[in-house]
């Protein structure tokens, strides 16, 4: 088992395979306009599958798919057919705003998909058409819907919880995963690169968000990190709903059990979400001379050397700002939330 200086273990692969988004969610794309990644610098699907293949030799168990908005990228299905004749992986996801999934559900599941989160931050079409700039709100509803028909189990749904947009709306959520056999996620606002709108009061913070739950739904049980002490969620089981997941990487980092590695779709590694620069695996991919060991050696050597804990770093902040200024996310666009893969 490889582990990096505080003795992390690597076990999860978050692989981002598009930088385009179909949404703009503020909390992650509120400006205008974005610089994309050069086309030809996209990993082909081949190239993904040899870097998740070394990944796995590294320890990876477990995948997840993400974007920008991953369903964007053509033929999602035939890369999940692929990822899946990996020997020793334990669970592939997807993680998705919903729009593009209904017509997909069912080819996913038969790919071999495991698992699908999908991003639901407020039930209100009119409020999504505000925040995320899509009057597309029954697309993500059918999405959702068309899950269970296609036989997910264990669905999550996540909402990023913003002061003043959806901090009324959370036993409604709640409310509308039970209805759906999903299991509802509150993230708290993160000041990560992308997102330039962050202020320190806008995060409602988990105390904040078990204390409305609470009222809705009666005092829960302990949190904890069900079955996965890696997990960044924390599960609290609410004796009138049963289990909500809470991710407070804003106030309650958990970097000391981060075992994540991120590959954007330009193949580039990143080993924190906050960190400011990747190393480039695309080069030792498109390399005739180098082979699937110069591979394998490179992600254990970067591993190795991890140092990272950028939530507990930012914590440490005496008055936190967003993380980036617009000119730093113009300067390299793989700073931005959405091209690491939230
Ligand atoms: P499961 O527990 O298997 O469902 O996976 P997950 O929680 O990693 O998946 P998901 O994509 O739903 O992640 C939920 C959210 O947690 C992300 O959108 C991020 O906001 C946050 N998150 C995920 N990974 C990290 C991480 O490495 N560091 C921090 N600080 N936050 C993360
Ligand atoms: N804070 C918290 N979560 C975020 N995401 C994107 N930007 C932020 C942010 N600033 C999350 C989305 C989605 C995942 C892909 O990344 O909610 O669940
Ligand atoms: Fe992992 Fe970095 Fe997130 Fe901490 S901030 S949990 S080290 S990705």
């Amino acid at each position: 088992m490889i582990v990096d200086t505080l003795q992390r273990p690597l076990q999860s692969l978050r692989i981002s395979v598009t930088d385009r988004c179909n949404l703009r969610c503020n909390y992650c794309m509120p400006e205008e306009h974005y610089t994309w990644l050069p086309r030809e610098s996209l990993l082909t699907f081949e190239e993904i599958v040899r870097a998740a293949a070394a990944f796995v030799h590294a320890g990876v168990r477990k995948m997840r798919l993400t974007g920008g908005e991953p369903l964007l990228r053509r033929d999602i299905p035939a890369l999940v057919r692929m990822l899946r004749a990996i020997d020793g992986i334990d669970e592939i996801a997807l993680t998705t705003n919903g729009l593009l999934l209904a017509p997909v559900a069912h080819a996913l599941r038969d790919a071999g998909l495991d698992r699908v989160t999908v991003s639901i931050d407020t039930l209100r079409p009119e409020r999504m058409a505000a925040f995320a700039r899509s009057a597309r709100h029954a697309d993500v509803v059918a999405g959702i819907v068309a899950l269970r028909d296609a036989g997910f189990a264990r669905t999550k749904l996540n909402a990023v919880v913003v002061r003043g947009y959806n901090d009324d709306e959370l036993a409604d959520l709640v409310r509308f995963a039970a209805d759906h056999d999903a299991e509802m996620r509150f993230i708290e606002y993160m000041d990560v690169g992308g997102a330039t709108q962050w202020r320190d009061d806008r995060v409602l913070t988990r105390e904040e968000i078990l204390k409305t739950l609470g009222e809705a739904f009666g005092t829960p049980a302990t949190g904890r990190r069900r079955g996965d002490p890696h997990a960044p969620a924390e599960s609290f089981v609410f004796p009138r709903i049963g289990t909500v997941g809470v991710i407070a990487s804003t106030t309650t980092p958990f970097c000391r059990n981060c075992d994540r590695a991120r590959l954007t779709a330009d193949g580039t590694l990143f080993t924190c979400l906050y960190a400011t620069g990747g190393h480039d695996l695309r080069a030792i991919l498109r390399d005739a001379s180098a082979d699937q060991d110069a591979l394998r050696n490179a992600i254990a050597a970067i591993w190795r050397a991890r140092t990272d804990r950028g939530a507990e770093e930012r914590l440490a902040e005496p008055d936190r700002q967003p993380l980036l200024e617009l000119g730093d996310l113009r300067a390299d666009p793989r700073r931005e939330m959405h091209v690491r893969g939230g």
